[in-house]
C-alpha cells in the first residue's frame, strides 16, 4: 500500500501567539517569505503526497486561498512585467490537490483526524502537525514513507527530549528494532513527573493505519479533556505493531516563541538570497551583545 494522502490539521487557535494570530491563522506567520504552512506542504511535496487535507475552523480561509490561484493578483503581475514572480505565485498554486474538512468541535488532535475519515477511506495516510518544521536532507515525511513501505504499519516521528520536557509531548516507550526505529510498547499523553522514565517524544509527524478511524471513534477525552491521538495510537499498538522512528534532521516548534525565532534564523542561514550576509550578520550579534 502506498502513502498518497498526507492531513494537516490547522483548526487550532494559536492563543500562544496573541496578538499577531488575532486576525490571520498561526499557520500563516512567515519564516522569512513565506507561510509556516507552506514549508509543511512543501515537504508533503517533496515526500511524493498526491493529496492534502487541511482540517480547519473558522478563520482559516487564508491558508486556502494562499493555496489557491488568485486570478486579480496574477493578472496585475503580468502587466507589471513581474513574470517570475507570478510564476512563483502559480507554482504555490499548483504545487498539490488540496481539500478541506471542517472540525465541527475543537475536540482536539483525534478528533479533527477522525474529521478526515470520509475523505482518507480506507488507505494509510500521513500526518504533519503544522506547528514542527524540519530541517533535513531527506524530508521527514518520506523518510518514515521510505520505513512505511518496509513495514507496512503505523508509524511516528520521535526525538529524545530533555527529562523535564517529557511532560510536553506524546511519551513513547519501546524496544530497539533498529538503528533509528523502537518497535512500540506502551505511549502517555503528556506525562505527570514520575509515569514514564522514557525520553523519546512524538514529533508531529505520522504514518497512520486506516484502522486508527474506527478507534478514534470510540477515544474518550483524555489529557485537557480532549480526544488525543496518541490514545487511539496506544490502542492501535495493542492490536498491531507500531513503529518509532527517530528521524534525520533538525525539528522547530514554530508554535513557540522561542522555537519560532531559532526557525527562522535556521531557515535564513539556508536561504539563497540570504543565506551569507546573514551569516555575517548574525555572527556580528553574537560578538557584540
Ligand atoms: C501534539 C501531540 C503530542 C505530540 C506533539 C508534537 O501535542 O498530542 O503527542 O508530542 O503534538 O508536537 P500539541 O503540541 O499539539 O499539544
Amino acid at each position: 500500500m502506498n502513502i498518497r494522502k498526507a492531513v494537516i490539521p490547522v483548526a487550532g487557535l494559536g492563543t500562544r501567539f496573541l496578538p499577531a494570530t488575532k486576525a490571520i491563522p498561526k499557520e500563516m506567520l512567515t519564516i522569512v517569505d513565506r507561510p509556516t504552512i507552506q514549508y509543511i506542504v512543501e515537504e508533503a511535496v517533496a515526500s511524493g503526497i498526491e493529496q492534502v487535507i487541511f482540517v480547519t475552523s473558522e478563520g482559516k480561509s487564508a491558508i486556502e486561498n494562499h493555496f489557491d490561484y488568485d486570478f486579480a493578483l496574477d493578472t496585475v503581475l503580468h502587466m507589471k512585467k513581474k513574470e517570475n514572480l507570478a510564476e512563483e505565485l502559480n507554482h504555490i498554486s499548483n504545487l498539490i490537490d488540496i481539500v478541506s474538512v471542517r472540525q465541527k468541535k475543537p475536540l482536539g488532535l483525534g478528533h479533527a483526524i477522525w474529521s478526515t475519515r470520509n475523505v482518507v477511506g480506507n488507505e494509510p495516510f500521513a500526518v504533519l502537525l503544522g506547528d514542527d518544521l524540519v530541517l533535513s536532507d531527506e524530508p521527514c515525511c518520506r523518510q518514515m514513507i521510505s520505513l512505511f513501505d518496509d513495514v507496512q504499519e503505523s508509524i511516528v516521528a520521535i526525538q529524545r527530549v530533555p527529562r523535564d520536557q517529557t511532560k510536553s509531548y506524546g511519551i513513547v516507550e519501546g524496544k530497539p528494532y533498529d538503528e533509528r526505529t523502537y518497535t512500540v510498547d506502551r505511549m502517555v499523553e503528556k506525562p505527570a513527573p514520575g509515569v514514564t522514565d522514557s525520553d523519546m517524544a512524538i514529533i508531529g509527524r505520522y504514518i497512520l493505519r486506516p484502522e486508527i478511524f474506527s478507534l478514534l471513534e470510540e477515544t474518550e477525552p483524555g489529557h485537557g479533556g480532549e480526544i488525543q491521538l496518541t490514545d487511539a495510537l496506544l490502542k492501535l499498538s495493542r492490536q498491531r505493531a507500531m513503529y518509532a522512528y527517530e528521524f534525520q534532521g533538525t525539528r522547530f516548534d514554530a508554535g513557540d516563541k522561542l522555537g519560532y525565532l531559532k526557525a527562522i534564523i535556521a531557515f535564513g542561514l539556508r536561504h539563497p538570497e540570504l543565506g551569507k550576509e546573514f551569516r555575517k550578520h548574525i555572527k556580528q550579534v553574537a560578538e557584540n551583545f
